[in-house]
């Protein structure tokens, strides 16, 4: 979809993923309806943070965009092709090595095994991880494992890039690090992230746009945009001013 702004030239157009009406309910004995009538449109090539009560529906709407759910109604368009996912949780393949995880989704579009496993190291390095391509996930932290779940998503260079979370198992210092990695490697990349998250500090420092969503069954109550300029690091923004104003707006939507 593409949507002019008032006033703008043709070729200042921006597209949007827009998300429109999106409803899904989970069968089963206690059928759940997770969301209720969502619209959420994310411009292209922007970095989207949804934050949102636990249990309201996050991972549900990135199911729903990545195609894994069947009972979903609404419309997305344009529907994602392919999109890369880091699910919440661990998701690295326990039989495959580090740079063998990193390198998988790239095998499936054609890239042979010599460069699959060259790009796989480059972005393990990228994010710090250059010393334990050739371990297994069960040598590596929680907070490793959540890097390597990383640089697989970024490896395939995929339009639409759906984080879950990917950082909840780091310790503070480390959050800070990884996020500013994150940020390089999406500034390289482009591509537009929508990225579930609970931290609102990790929201305002990665994120052009904050939605954040209802209870369940969840719908976008607000999209805030994010002032604040780039490249920007966790420091800066806390400095910003504006910030604690933004802050309290974010967690008063949470509270609601
Ligand atoms: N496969 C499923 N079958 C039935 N109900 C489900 C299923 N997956 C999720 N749900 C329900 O849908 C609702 C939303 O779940 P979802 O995992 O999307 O929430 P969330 O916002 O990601 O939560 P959290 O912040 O804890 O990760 C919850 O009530 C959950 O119990
Ligand atoms: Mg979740």
């Amino acid at each position: 979809m593409t949507i002019a702004p008032p006033g703008a030239r043709q070729e200042e157009q921006t597209r949007y993923l827009d998300i429109r009406g999106l409803g899904v309910r989970y069968g089963g004995k206690h059928g759940t309806e997770a969301l209720r009538g969502l619209d959420l449109q994310v411009p292209e090539g922007s970095f989207h943070a949804v934050l949102g009560p636990s249990g309201c529906g996050k991972s549900t709407l990135l199911k729903a965009l990545v195609g894994l759910l069947d009972m979903q109604v609404g419309a997305i368009e344009p529907q994602p092709r392919l999109p890369a996912y880091v699910p919440q949780g661990d998701s690295c393949f326990p039989w495959l090595t580090a740079a063998e995880n990193v390198a998988f989704g790239l095998e499936a579009r054609g890239v042979g095994k010599r460069e699959r496993l060259q790009r796989a190291r480059s972005l393990l390095a990228d994010l710090d991880l250059g010393d334990f391509a050739d371990r297994y996930p069960h040598e590596l932290s929680e907070g490793m494992r959540q890097r390597v779940a990383i640089a697989r998503a970024f490896a395939i260079d995929a339009d639409l890039l759906l984080m879950d979370e990917p950082l909840s198992a780091l310790d503070f210092q480390t959050k800070m690090r990884v996020q500013s990695e994150l940020l390089g490697l999406w500034e390289r990349q482009r591509s537009t992230v929508i990225y579930v998250t609970h931290d609102i500090d990790e929201a305002l420092t990665l994120a052009d746009h904050v939605t954040v969503l209802s209870t369940r069954p969840a719908l976008a109550r607000e999209t805030i945009e994010v002032p604040f300029s780039r490249p920007r690091s966790y420091r800066d923004v806390r400095r910003a001013p504006g910030y604690g104003d933004l802050f309290a707006r974010i967690d008063a939507l949470l509270e609601a």
